[in-house]
């Protein structure tokens, strides 16, 4: 009985040992993958954004618009709205108290580029 118990609890030692190596060599693998150059570059177009978004979108909506806050992870979501109503209706930002400057535009426009809409 004791003979069967620990026969068990070795052989579950020996398949977490190889579960443990697995998770490893996969973060090895990931981690050889990862092309950190390609990534900041795509990172700063959508913080740059983000920044825009943050001080010219937020700023207003929080108040006037709660329902529609931008953040990093649903800004790509919002991205063809975001890009309708700014660059096509121009409706956005709304009133005078925050303009776009034409860094903003550009922030905005390189990232909208980057999700394949806009020019
Ligand atoms: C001064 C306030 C204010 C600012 C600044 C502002 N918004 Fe808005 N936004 C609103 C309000 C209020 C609405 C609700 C619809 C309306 O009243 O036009 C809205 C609606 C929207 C909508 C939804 C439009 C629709 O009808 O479905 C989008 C998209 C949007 N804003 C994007 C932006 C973006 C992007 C910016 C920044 C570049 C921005 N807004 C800046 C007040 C603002």
């Amino acid at each position: 009985m004791l003979k069967r118990t620990s026969r068990i609890l070795l052989f579950a030692v020996i398949l977490s040992f190889f579960g443990i190596n697995y998770l490893f060599s996969f973060n090895n693998s990931f981690l050889s993958n990862y092309t950190p150059q390609k990534e900041s570059i795509k990172d700063s177009t959508m913080i740059k954004a983000f920044n825009v978004l943050e001080q010219k979108c937020n700023a207003c909506h929080q108040k006037k618009k709660p329902s529609l806050l931008f953040t990093m992870a649903n800004m790509n979501t919002f991205a063809f709205s975001i890009h309708k109503e700014v660059f096509i209706r121009k409706k956005m930002p709304k009133g005078k108290d925050f303009p776009l400057t034409f860094e903003d535009e550009e922030a905005l426009k390189l990232w909208l580029k980057s999700q394949d809409i806009g020019e």
